[in-house]
């Protein structure tokens, strides 16, 4: 990222509702034992859980569903998340704590700040599932995916690490498809690679929604 060029925000609200006491207790006890903190200094997965077979990172993981599940149904991978959105965070929480997941660790804040903390080659999956789609013109330049956070991301991936975007906005799946193709290789041979839900994939709280504009797109990019 260009320090000259401060961050546009790229998400919505950080707090709508007021959080459920449940999940304020989690913020307090849970949070605190899974926060990274970039600002501290490197984020290196391997410190985190050197027994850890892989390390994944979900950004704008929403409620946290997707990321629990993926979590619960893999032990032996380090999973990271960052969400600014509050709500989402203690929703997150609820989560984990019923999976009784405890190969998560979660960032209360911008992925691109977590992202840049971390060494070159040490994820081996990175997650953007329904980003915010910035659907008008005026706006599209605070999307995820721009050309600069596509290369920052593909720095981090290990060589075979793989990417997943998903989205249900036409415009966005073309956009993103254009610049992270400039920095890693699209996996899709057939439509249905990219219209039929990846087989590992775990349905998420925006795609049921259907807000968009076209059935849900899944794009698995590989790094050479
Ligand atoms: C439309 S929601 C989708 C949430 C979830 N992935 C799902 O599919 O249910 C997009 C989420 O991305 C988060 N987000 C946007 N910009 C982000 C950033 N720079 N870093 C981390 N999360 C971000 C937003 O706060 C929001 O919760």
């Amino acid at each position: 990222m260009d320090p000259a060029h401060p961050l546009l925000r790229s998400y919505g609200r950080i707090k709508s509702r007021a959080i459920k006491p449940r999940q304020a207790a989690l913020m307090d006890t849970l949070l605190p034992r899974i926060a990274l903190d970039p600002a501290a200094g490197p984020v290196d997965p391997r410190a985190l859980k050197p027994d850890a077979s892989e390390a994944w990172l979900e950004i704008g993981f929403g409620g946290g569903e997707h990321m629990a599940a993926q979590a619960a149904r893999r032990p032996d991978v380090l999973v990271m998340g960052a969400e600014p959105f509050l709500n989402g965070a203690a929703s997150a929480l609820r989560h984990l704590d019923e999976a009784k997941v405890d190969n998560v660790r979660l960032f209360v804040g911008d992925a691109r700040d977590l992202v840049q903390a971390m060494p070159e080659a040490s994820l081996d999956r990175i997650f953007i599932l329904f980003p915010d789609p910035w659907p008008k013109a005026r706006h599209h330049k605070r999307r995820l995916v721009q050309a600069d956070t596509a290369a920052m991301l593909a720095s981090r991936l290990k060589p075979g690490g793989r990417l997943r975007f998903a989205t249900d906005w036409a415009d966005y799946a073309d956009w993103a498809l254009e610049r992270l193709s400039r920095v890693l290789s699209w996996t899709a041979e057939r439509a249905d690679d990219w219209r039929v839900p990846p087989q590992d994939h775990i349905t998420t709280r925006y795609e049921q929604k259907r807000l968009g504009d076209c059935a849900p797109v899944f794009l698995d990019f590989v790094k050479a």
